[in-house]
């Protein structure tokens, strides 16, 4: 399973891509009523940027993700900040059940999805997810903000017009943040029995013009990274385009959406 997120570009997405305020694992914890001796699966974890904060909240975390080197990064991650009490496992959102046999029927509080629901068959996920949960568990999908060069701000269009013209194509999947995805991903928890609620949390950051060049990479897939002698023609263009302009403002909306049983 080659998605494009190996090599570089899963180091770019472990340094420049945001992670998630406190107030998101607040939501989660009380969503869910998580217990410090809970189990939580992180599915799509990536580099653990959901998966590390909140295992200092329950007894254990199973960190999945089909990209064998955003593992490696996140579990270096975790050997850094002593967090001991995650298992990385190399699968995907059809293991679920394989998931279910190694852990058990019930043994789950949460299982969270941070910026990779659009990558899954989530209507064939949330059912099957179902037989993993406690009482009072359930599933979080939580989606971290805008894309840089989806947002109204004219710096974000600068950047779009940039993008778009490298890479010859028109940017438009705002990766499962709209509106129209949040209500499919809602009815479709609706569709398989569970309650439903979101929670939102807003706030502003700022990037420098590097930290907004490596979140464009970290988006790229390997075969569409610029090469390495292509880069400081790319971020040229991008600093051209952005002018004056040194450092951006965003708003950031992460939308905590969960179904429990
Ligand atoms: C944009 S990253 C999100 C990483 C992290 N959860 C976060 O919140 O930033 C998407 C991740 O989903 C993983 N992924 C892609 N398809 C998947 C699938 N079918 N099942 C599980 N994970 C998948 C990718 O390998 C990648 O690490």
């Amino acid at each position: 399973m080659d998605l494009g997120f190996g090599g570089e570009v899963a180091e770019f997405y472990q340094r420049y891509r945001r992670g998630y305020p406190p107030a998101v694992f607040d939501a989660l914890a009380d969503a869910f009523a998580l217990t410090p001796q809970d189990t939580v699966v992180d599915l799509g974890c990536g580099t653990g940027q959901l998966t590390l904060p909140i295992a200092a909240r329950v007894r254990a975390v199973v960190g999945v993700d089909p990209e064998p080197d955003m593992l490696v990064l996140a579990r270096r991650a975790a050997g850094e900040r002593q967090v001991g009490n995650v298992s990385w496992l190399l699968g995907a959102d059809t293991d679920v059940p394989a998931l279910g046999a190694l852990l058990g029927g019930g043994t789950v509080g949460a299982v969270t999805v941070g910026q990779a629901l659009h990558w899954m068959d989530h209507d064939a996920l949330f059912p099957r997810l179902r037989p993993l949960f406690r009482a009072g568990g359930g599933v979080a999908v939580v989606t971290n903000g805008t894309p840089l060069w989806l947002q109204d701000t004219g710096w974000s269009r600068a950047l779009r017009g940039v993008l778009e013209r490298w890479r010859g194509v028109e940017l438009h999947r705002s990766c499962g943040t709209d509106d129209a995805s949040q209500r499919r991903y809602r009815d479709s928890l609706v569709a398989a029995g569970y309650d439903v609620g979101a929670t939102t949390v807003d706030y502003t950051a700022e990037l420098s013009l590097d930290e907004l060049v490596g979140g464009v990479y970290s988006v790229f897939s390997v075969d569409t990274l610029p090469a390495p002698e292509q880069r400081s023609e790319f971020s040229a263009r991008i600093r051209r385009a952005l002018h004056p302009e040194t450092r951006f403002r965003e708003h950031v909306r992460v939308t905590v959406l969960v179904g429990r049983l």
